[in-house]
This record gives structure tokens, C-alpha cells and sequence, in this order.
């Protein structure tokens, strides 16, 4: 594990041009990308243009395939386990869709799982009968593992699907407790880690899921419109494929029948965005190289000092919960809508983003409000930084 150091922070944001333009507190939208990540993609995109893109492709496979094992790395998993997909939705549907539900299965989720998942799961009941059970919150917020226990218990579900780091909150869900449940009832187990990839160690044996799907964009730094997905043996040797699989997941082999690929290749599709598959190998790299436990220490210390500071100012919410906090922070200003105050900092080069209630009905309401106002450092921030956010919101609220 490295040991981060004031000299490895000052390396960290030579290698990222944004830094010198922005203090970025948006690293759960997308973080700034360091330089190696945009030299492998602007490189590729050049060497397209001059060589034409399948020939690009053939030249690059070397790499393309060593992209795989550092995704296998980032989740302790193998290459045969990774498939690259267009996001995270993209890969959590791909995995969604190889389960043929029937009216009448379960599904059992939480209630702060990622809104275009409640979406999902929602259209899957509207239109197939399936039926969506939210496990019950802990006390302090999160998903009760015993909850889900009882729920699996009474209702055996098809299936059980848990985002780990909800998108509007430094909330953490116990994954892992969660995992063990489902493991010894034999119910299959996807977690949603899109916020988790870059700012948690994974190890997928100890979360026992089936499968888990991951962004590039977040705290991998890696380019947006581009994620991948794990999909263990265990689904593999189940015959597991997704609903629409391509001709890059399987062969037509004879006129009416088709062969799944063997590996989790069978959730990738055809058409290849390549500078970006190159992107989030060098971000998966990079992140490796940097240490993900150091850079999830460092995060949620930052994190820490935002909360406590933002904490200290009249008027505002610090609306964060659950046992563990994570390097999202979230916060409320008195009869102020978070548009007001996003905008306001982006005019002094401060980027953060707004979340509102549709992005989280079950959170929100809990807690009473509309909207918030979410910033998210990562290890590449500074303490400065922190403090200029911290600055800022307390002249623009009057505190
Ligand atoms: C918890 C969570 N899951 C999934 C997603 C969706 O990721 P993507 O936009 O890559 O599909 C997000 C995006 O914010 C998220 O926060």
C-alpha cells in the first residue's frame, strides 16, 4: 500500500491539467482524468484517424487485452470475469436481463439502490409481474443485511440487488453481509459498485455477488461512456447470457441455434468505442498504481473535514448517514434550492452538482427535502480546497 505523502499529492495533480483550472469536488459525476488516461485515448483516436479504425484495433489488441486484467485486479478477480460495457446501468441491465422473471418472482433491493435501478425494476414489474421488496434501513441508515435475511427467507426472490454507494449520499451499505445471506440461501446477488470502483478496495470473494458493475468516469478517473462489468464462474457455468446477446457474445453457429462465449465476453456488444476501452485500462492502472486503499483514506479524511466544517455553519444540513461515510458528502441550505448554490460556486471555479429528489424518493423524503447539494473529493483534492468549498458556501448562505 502506498503511503500517501504531501510530494505524492503535488505528483497527483502535476499528472491532472483540470486541477490547475478547477477545484473539482465532483468525483461521483466524473473526476478529473489524469494524464495518462487521456494521452491512451487521444493517442488512439489519432492513430485511427491515420490507420483506419480496425486496423487501430488489431495493432492495440496487446493492450486491449492487458486492460482486462487490470479491471480483473481493481475487483480481485480474473480477465475471464471482466466485460467492458457502456456504463454501469448498461452492464447492471445486461446482468438484469439474464433472468428470465415471471410474474409473481421477487426481487429484493434497498431503498437508497441507484434510481435508474428502481426504475428498472419498476418497469420489470409493470411489465412482466415481477414484484420489488425494499429490506427494510438500519437505524442509522442503510440496508438491515437482517432485513434481507427475512425477506429471503419468506419470499425466496429471484434475485438480490444491492447499490453499494447510493448516488445522493455518503451513505456505505454493508455489501458484505448482504453477500452471505445470499450465498447461503443460493439466491443470485448483482451489487451496483459505480461509486464504490476507485474509492474502495473490491474483492469480489468476500462480497459473494454474482456479478457487480462498475463506471470509468468516477473515482477511476477514467473517461465517461465507458464501464465494465464482473461476472463471476458461478453465473458463467449457470449459462447466464443477457436477453439481447450480440454476435460479439455469441456465435451462430448453426441456423437456429447460437453459442454463448465462454467468458463474461458474452454481456460485451460488437462495436468497441477502443480509445475509450484503452482510457479505462490506463484509469484502472493509474488507480492500481496510486493504491486504492491509500486514495480511499485519504478521500474520506477529506470528506471527513468537509462534513465537520460544512457542519459548523448556520443553517446548513449535513444530510449524510449510515455507519460508514464515504467521500460523498451532502449537504442542505435553509429555503435554498441546491441549483442556487451549485451555480454560485461553479462562478468561482468550484465544481460540485446538484441532487434532487427524484434521484433518491425513499432517501429524500426521510429526510425531508427536495434538494441537496452533493461534493465529492477524491485523494488528488487538497485540504485547501476543502476549505475554499467550505468558504464559499458559508459567505453564499450568510452564515
Ligand atoms: C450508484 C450508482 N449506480 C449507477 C450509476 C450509473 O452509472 P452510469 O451513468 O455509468 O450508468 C450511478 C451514476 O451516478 C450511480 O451513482
Amino acid at each position: 500500500m502506498t503511503t500517501l505523502t504531501t510530494d505524492n499529492v503535488a505528483a497527483w495533480r502535476a499528472d491532472t491539467p483540470g486541477c490547475a483550472h478547477r477545484n473539482h469536488l465532483n468525483n461521483a459525476g466524473a473526476a478529473l482524468m489524469p494524464r495518462p488516461v487521456i494521452d491512451a485515448i487521444t493517442d488512439h483516436v489519432r492513430l485511427e484517424s491515420e490507420i483506419g479504425g480496425y486496423e487501430a484495433a488489431d495493432l492495440r489488441a496487446d493492450e486491449v487485452w492487458r486492460g482486462y486484467d487490470h479491471l480483473a485486479e481493481m475487483v480481485g478477480a480474473q480477465a475471464r470475469n471482466i466485460a467492458v460495457v457502456a456504463n454501469a446501468t448498461a452492464g447492471f441491465v445486461q446482468a438484469l436481463s439474464s433472468f428470465d422473471f415471471k410474474p409473481g418472482d421477487v426481487i429484493v433491493t434497498t431503498r437508497c439502490d441507484y434510481t435508474s435501478n428502481q426504475i428498472q425494476y419498476l418497469a420489470l414489474s409493470t411489465r412482466l409481474g415481477v414484484e420489488i421488496v425494499h429490506a427494510d434501513d438500519l437505524p442509522e441508515g442503510g440496508v438491515d443485511p437482517d432485513s434481507v435475511r427475512a425477506i429471503v427467507r419468506d419470499r425466496q426472490p429471484r434475485l438480490v440487488a444491492v447499490s453499494w454507494i447510493p448516488t445522493n449520499s455518503g451513505l456505505v451499505q454493508d455489501v458484505e453481509s448482504v453477500g452471505l445471506v445470499c450465498e447461503e440461501a443460493g439466491v443470485p446477488y448483482i451489487v451496483d459498485a459505480c461509486q464504490a470502483v476507485g474509492q474502495i478496495s473490491i474483492d469480489v470473494t468476500r462480497l459473494r455477488c454474482d456479478y457487480l458493475s462498475a463506471t470509468a468516469r468516477k473515482f477511476m478517473r477514467g473517461p465517461r461512456g465507458i464501464g465494465f462489468l464482473y461476472a463471476s464462474d458461478r453465473a458463467l457455468e449457470r449459462g447466464d447470457h443477457p436477453l439481447f446477446v450480440d454476435m460479439r457474445g455469441a456465435r451462430w453457429v448453426i441456423a437456429r441455434a447460437y453459442e454463448v462465449a465462454h467468458t463474461a465476453r458474452r454481456y460485451e456488444d460488437w462495436e468497441f468505442p477502443y480509445a475509450l476501452v484503452l482510457g479505462q485500462a490506463a484509469a484502472a492502472r493509474y488507480a492500481l498504481d496510486v493504491g486504492v486503499e491509500a486514495a480511499r483514506s485519504r478521500g474520506w479524511g477529506l470528506a471527513g473535514r468537509l462534513r465537520a466544517a460544512l457542519g459548523t455553519i448556520p443553517g446548513i444540513r449535513v444530510l449524510d448517514r449510515g455507519k460508514t461515510r464515504c467521500a460523498i458528502v451532502t449537504m442542505t441550505a435553509d429555503g435554498r434550492h441546491a441549483d442556487t448554490i451549485v451555480k454560485a460556486l461553479k462562478e468561482r471555479r468550484i465544481n460540485t452538482v446538484s441532487s434532487l429528489r427524484e434521484f433518491g424518493i425513499y432517501d429524500f423524503d426521510a429526510k425531508g427535502i427536495e434538494t441537496a447539494v452533493r461534493l465529492s473529493p477524491h485523494y488528488y483534492n487538497t485540504e485547501a480546497e476543502v476549505d475554499e468549498a467550505v468558504g464559499a458556501v458559508r459567505e453564499l448562505t450568510g452564515g
